[in-house]
C-alpha cells in the first residue's frame, strides 16, 4: 500500500530579481514527499536548494518571486493563499524549517527555553505558562536536560544550540520538518549524534522531513530517496538504494560521488571542474554541459526531460532516452 502523500511540488519556477536580470533559482522543479520519508535534497552551493525549502514555508525574500508552479500540503494548495492563511493553518504546526546558519542567529540575551516557546505564544496563542510547559518537553524531545530551559546560547555547544533550533521548529508539532544544511558548521562526531537524533524523530514522530546538504554521504545516511539539484533544475531523482546502491545514472551525481573523500584505498577524491552555472544566463541545452566529461553535440543546443529510467527513478540526461 503506497503511503499517505505529505508534501506535492508541481512544475515549480521562483526567480530571483536581480540588477543582472532574473536569477532562475528555481526551475521547473516537481516532486512529493510521503508521510514518514525522508528526502535528501543535494547539490553544490547555488543549486537552489535553500530558495527551494524557502518557498515551501514561504518565506522568500522580497526580489524572489514564485513565477509558476503549485505546491500541496496534504491536498491544500499552499502557493496561491494568502500569507495570513498560510501562517494560520500551516507555518509551524503543519511545516516548519531550521534555516541554514538557524543556531548562529539565537538570540544572545534570550533564555533559549523562551525562543523554544516563542511560536507557541505568537503563533499558537498559548498562554505564557503552557507555552513555557511544552517547550520544556520539546527541549527533552531533542536529547537535552529540561534545565537548559534557562541557558543563554553562548552557555551551549554548537551540537547544543542546534538541538534548541530543532526544537523551535518541532514545538508546534509539524508533519513536514525541512532541515537546512542542519550539520554544515558541527564536527563530525556532534554531526553523526545530530544525523542519528533526526533519524529518531523520524522513526518516532511519524515526521516527513526535508533534509537539504551539499554532501552525498551525509544524505545517503539519513535519506530514502535523493534529489540531485543542479542550476535551479533536479538531475536525478530516486531512491537511495537505486541512486548510489546501483550507481547514479547522471553524469553529475556521478562527480559528487566521487568527490567524496574515501578514508581508504583508491586515491585522491576526485573534483568537479568548472563552477555552477550563472544562474541570470544559464547555458543554452543540458545546464551541466559545460562541466560534463560525455557532453555531445544535442547536449548543448536541447535540454533534456527528466527520463522514467523506472518508475521511481528519474534523470535528466540524454545518455538516459530518446
Ligand atoms: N536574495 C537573493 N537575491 C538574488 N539572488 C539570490 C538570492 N538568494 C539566492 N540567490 C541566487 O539564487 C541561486 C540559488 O541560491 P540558493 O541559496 O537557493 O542555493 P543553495 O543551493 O541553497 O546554495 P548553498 O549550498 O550555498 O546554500 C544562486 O544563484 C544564488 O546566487
Ligand atoms: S545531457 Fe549531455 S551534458 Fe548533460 S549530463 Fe547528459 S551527457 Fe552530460
Ligand atoms: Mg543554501
Amino acid at each position: 500500500m503506497s503511503r499517505e502523500e505529505a508534501l506535492r511540488v508541481e512544475d515549480l519556477k521562483v526567480y530571483y530579481m536581480t540588477e543582472k536580470g532574473y536569477v532562475r533559482a528555481v526551475d521547473e522543479v516537481s516532486f512529493n514527499l510521503s508521510k514518514g520519508e525522508s528526502l535528501a535534497i543535494v547539490g553544490e552551493s547555488g543549486s537552489g536548494k535553500s530558495t527551494l525549502g524557502m518557498t515551501l514555508i514561504r518565506a522568500l525574500p522580497k526580489n524572489a518571486s514564485i513565477v509558476s508552479g503549485r505546491a500541496y500540503i496534504f491536498g491544500d494548495e499552499i502557493l496561491s493563499i494568502s500569507l495570513q492563511d498560510f501562517r494560520r493553518k500551516f507555518s509551524w504546526r503543519l511545516i516548519s524549517m531550521v534555516f541554514q546558519g538557524a543556531m548562529n542567529s539565537l538570540n544572545p540575551v534570550l533564555k533559549v527555553g523562551d525562543q523554544v516557546a516563542e511560536p507557541l505564544i505568537y503563533s499558537g496563542g498559548l498562554p505564557k505558562e503552557e507555552a513555557r510547559r511544552r517547550a520544556t518537553e520539546t527541549i527533552e524531545t531533542v536529547g537535552l536536560p529540561r534545565e537548559f530551559y534557562n541557558r543563554y546560547p553562548h552557555e551551549l555547544s554548537g551540537g547544543m544550540k542546534q538541538r534548541i533550533v530543532i526544537a523551535m521548529a518541532l514545538v508546534m508539532n509539524p508533519q513536514i520538518l525541512i532541515l537546512d544544511e542542519p550539520t554544515s558548521a558541527l564536527d563530525v562526531t556532534i554531526q553523526a549524534q545530530i544525523i542519528n537524533l533526526i533519524k529518531d524523530l523520524i522513526d518516532k514522530l511519524g515526521l516527513s522531513v526535508i533534509f537539504i546538504t551539499h554532501d552525498l554521504a551525509l544524505a545517503s545516511d539519513i535519506a530514502d530517496r535523493i534529489m540531485v539539484m543542479y542550476g535551479g533544475q533536479i538531475m536525478e531523482l530516486g531512491s537511495t538504494d537505486r541512486v548510489l546502491g546501483e550507481g547514479p545514472k547522471h553524469p553529475y551525481t556521478e562527480k559528487l560521488l566521487s568527490s567524496i573523500p574515501r578514508l581508504r584505498g583508491e586515491g585522491m577524491p576526485d573534483f568537479i571542474p568548472g563552477r555552477p552555472p550563472d544562474l541570470s544566463s544559464p547555458p543554452p541545452g543540458c545546464r551541466f554541459h559545460p562541466r560534463c566529461p560525455y557532453v555531445f553535440d544535442r547536449c548543448m543546443k536541447e535540454e533534456p526531460p527528466l527520463f522514467n529510467i523506472n518508475s521511481t527513478h528519474l534523470v535528466k540526461c540524454w545518455l538516459r532516452g530518446d
